[in-house]
């Protein structure tokens, strides 16, 4: 028996649990009882212990927990497996190993820190350990290649509504898929397909969610540019319930995606999006483009007419609005 079991019982009481019941309901002794609480002290957990009532849980602290992580993806049936790390270089490619092992759809990598974190487009993503929402899951969808950037797109808005959601903050989508708070990032979604003949075998969908970071938590570099969910709304956020919010919009979305297609993501990544019908700047491979983003292809792809009239079909790109 290991702090956890007891972590689960304390969490799924509000109100006291004596000492002998825990120690009757796990099979250990009182005094082991008392050691496994005091470890959880050590790690930050504070209790309420009144004599002839027991203990009750009165602050866990802000790291995520494997028994609070299973409680707030319970009710998620697309979670099949959860691994959590303290560090770990990335976890698209821990989730990426998992993948190629056969792991199923639905399994999900989480870490309080990253080491070599990736972003879109080769760049490193700054990964601070228990200050935000790390994570990829597998997701072994029956598309072809070119419908990949539609999950992108897809995952965009997951990640925006579980925010909205939750902290009321106005977050709005930068194609494809940066997530934006009074123009400064706040979310990224990289998604990595592994393919075979034009079929996907699988995509690891990564999520990193800027979620606790203080101003100081970034380097000189980012801080214009990057901002935090409670650095944007004065308080901390849950960690945990965020993830499983996040991970509750992608199974809905997924689901109507694979009944109805493309079409009602599009409409709803629109009305979140605050690319469209906006002047944009992109440099392409050999030029730059400037224009008005007009709307989306059906691939996911984002058509920019420029001055001349021309329509362009971008599919990767960084755009400046
Ligand atoms: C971007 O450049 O906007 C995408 C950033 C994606 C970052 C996440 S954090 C979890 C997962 N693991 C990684 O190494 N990258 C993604």
């Amino acid at each position: 028996m290991n702090e956890q079991s007891l972590l689960d019982l304390l969490l799924s009481r509000d109100d006291y649990i004596s000492g002998e019941e825990l120690s009757k309901r796990l099979s250990i002794s009182r005094t082991a009882v008392w050691k496994q609480i005091n470890k959880l002290r050590e790690q930050g957990y504070q209790f309420e212990a009144v004599s002839r009532r027991g203990y009750k849980l009165t602050y866990k602290p802000d790291r995520l927990h494997e028994s609070l992580l299973l409680k707030a993806l319970a009710n998620v049936p697309l979670v099949k497996h959860v691994k959590l790390f303290g560090s770990i270089h990335s976890t698209q490619i821990e989730a990426q190993r998992l993948a190629e092992q056969g792991a199923p759809e639905g399994t999900l990598v989480i870490a309080e820190e990253q080491t070599a974190g990736k972003g879109r487009l080769g760049r490193k993503w700054h990964s601070p350990a228990g200050k935000g929402i790390w994570m990829s899951f597998v997701l072994r969808p029956l598309i072809a290649l070119p419908y990949a950037p539609q999950l992108t797109l897809m995952m965009a808005v997951a990640v925006c509504r579980a925010i909205r959601s939750l902290t009321k903050l106005d977050v709005g989508i930068k194609w494809p898929n940066d997530l934006l708070i009074n123009g400064r990032k706040i979310s990224g979604i990289l998604i990595e397909s592994a393919t075979e003949d034009e079929r996907i075998r699988y995509c690891i969908v990564g999520i990193g969610i800027d979620a606790n970071l203080d101003e100081e938590d970034y380097p000189e570099e980012l801080r214009s540019v990057a901002t935090s969910l409670k650095v944007e709304s004065g308080q901390p956020i849950d960690r945990a319930e965020l993830i499983g919010a996040v991970m509750k919009e992608t199974e809905s979305l997924y689901e109507l995606y694979q009944q109805e297609g493309f079409a009602p993501i599009a409409s709803l990544w629109e009305a979140l999006s605050i690319t469209l019908h906006q002047p944009v700047r992109i440099q392409a491979a050999t030029d730059l483009i400037e224009g008005t983003a007009i709307g989306l292809h059906p691939s996911g792809a984002l058509i920019v007419e420029d001055a001349n009239g021309v329509r362009h079909t971008i599919f990767s790109a960084d755009v400046q609005l």
